[in-house]
């Protein structure tokens, strides 16, 4: 069932439910009133007319003094302490009939349905005690016939129920605008995923007006999702254009000195060995670049740390050890304590450590220092070169995929622009960052911040 049926049907319940029992309270409220009216105007006249009669009159007069106070369909009678009835006046005699004289202690009054011709009739009836000499010496019994309560009651009744019927007729049509209101919004976010699921191009919902509501905001964080969702497939389009253009260059290099190879055969000694060599070379720095293309890939993914507690003085030690000996230059590493403990992923420190130290090899000569510190907040690693710098003006754009100060130089290097990229990714998963001051010609300081909790 649609939603919108669903809120329909479900309001317009709920609302015939509170008009039955509205109007089921003002329908009682009704009759009870004017029943309560009917008992005051029955016992005053009960009262006027004990204040008018002397038992001791003949009978003629006191039904005399009686006769003005019938109305309609009623009856007025007098009943002695036997319930015997001694004087009575009526215009109804058939209703009077029915009801038994009842000789009262006190005040009373009762209501009594009774079937007359087809049909039931409610009267109410008054009973006042006549008092003399502070004796009870007979009961007054007023009856009366409600036909008039019984005519209101019937056309409240049909107002009442028509009144249900319109009130239920537009809840139903107020609620179907209502819920297609509401749902306008999410029909429009319906239609528009389906729209991307069909083109697979992410697309965004128009927002035609400013409501400040959970929808609008449901919509504008589709929207927000959405955004995110063309970035990231604008950066891995970029990625892969990247990607390629870098792959390019060392296959063309290979794919041209084949080709020299392949027409000139071995011929020349010399050449061939250089040929060789370049291919060598060539092959040796794609497979470094793919190799670094899965690991950005996976610092990118938002992949599970294996965090442990590890000793970095340790771990500095066991880096720069394998380093030195593998490009035989200086390193050295200063601490403040023999032992720095933190918590993180062991591969990946370590290979964010090594890119900042790889960066200090390939673009210096002199020594290169290494600190370790722990401040109030972070443990810093900082590694210190002494070689050519950075321009200010390019420190900002390091970090980007690919970017290189000096390509040419990089070729020599063999350097592919990942590095500081990949560095960046492990810290952001490390809830740390990376930092970079540099002084063109007088060398670079690069910093790695681990956050302490
Ligand atoms: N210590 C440094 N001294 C001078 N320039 C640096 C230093 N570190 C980085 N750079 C500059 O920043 C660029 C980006 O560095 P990054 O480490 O990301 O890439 P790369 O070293 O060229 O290649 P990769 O590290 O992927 O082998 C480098 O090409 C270089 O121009
Ligand atoms: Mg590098």
């Amino acid at each position: 069932m649609k939603i919108t049926t669903k809120i329909n049907i479900m309001t317009s319940a709920w609302i015939l439910c509170v008009l039955v029992a509205v109007n089921a309270i003002v329908f009682l409220s009704f009759m009870r009133i004017t029943v309560n009216m009917e008992d005051t105007d029955l016992y005053q006249k009960a009262d006027s007319i004990i204040k008018e009669i002397n038992l001791g009159d003949s009978s003629e007069e006191i039904k005399e003094h009686l006769t003005p106070y019938l109305s309609m369909h009623s009856f007025i009678r007098i009943i002695q302490p036997d319930a015997k009835i001694t004087h009575e006046v009526t215009n109804a005699e058939e209703m009077a009939e029915k009801v038994k004289p009842h000789f009262v202690g006190k005040k009373q009054s009762e209501r009594k349905i009774i079937s007359e011709k087809h049909r039931e009739e409610q009267i109410v009836i008054v009973r006042v005690p006549i008092h003399s000499n502070g004796q009870n010496v007979g009961t007054l019994e007023i009856g009366e016939k409600l036909s008039g309560l019984e005519a209101a009651k019937d056309v409240l009744l049909s107002i009442l129920a028509s009144c249900t019927i319109l009130g239920a007729l537009f809840a139903m049509l107020g609620g179907r605008w209502l819920s297609n209101l509401i749902m306008r919004p999410i029909s429009n976010m319906i239609n528009t995923m389906e729209d991307i699921e069909q083109s697979g191009i992410p697309k965004k919902i128009v927002i035609q007006h400013e409501t400040r509501d959970e929808l609008q905001k449901m919509a504008v964080t589709f929207n927000r999702m959405i955004g995110r969702l063309e970035e990231n497939l604008e950066k891995q389009k970029q990625f892969i254009s990247d990607a390629s253009h870098e792959l390019k260059t060392p296959l063309t290099v290979i794919k041209s000195f084949a080709d020299h190879l392949l027409r000139r055969g071995i011929q020349n000694e010399a050449d061939a060995l250089d040929a060789i060599e370049t291919i060598h070379s060539e092959a040796t720095r794609i497979q470094k670049m793919t190799e670094r293309f899965l690991d950005l890939a996976a610092t990118e993914s938002a992949a599970v740390l294996e965090k442990k507690q590890l000793d970095l003085v340790e771990l500095c030690r066991n880096i720069i050890k394998q380093l030195q000996s593998a490009y035989k230059r200086e390193i050295y590493l200063h601490f403040a304590t023999p032992s720095i403990t933190v918590t993180a992923d062991e591969l990946k420190l370590k290979q964010a450590i090594i890119i900042l130290i790889d960066n200090a090899i390939k673009y210096s000569t002199d020594k290169i220092d290494v600190y370790l510190n722990v401040n109030e907040l972070n443990t810093v690693i900082k590694v210190k070169d002494y070689g050519i710098g950075i321009p200010e003006y390019e420190i900002q754009n390091i970090f980007e995929r690919f970017y290189r100060v000096d390509k040419a130089r990089s070729r020599e290097t063999g350097g592919t622009g990942l590095g500081l990229a990949i560095a960046k990714n492990i810290m952001k998963q490390h809830h740390g960052e990376v930092k970079i001051s540099s002084t063109e010609g007088v060398g670079t300081e690069a910093e790695l911040f681990l956050p302490k909790s």
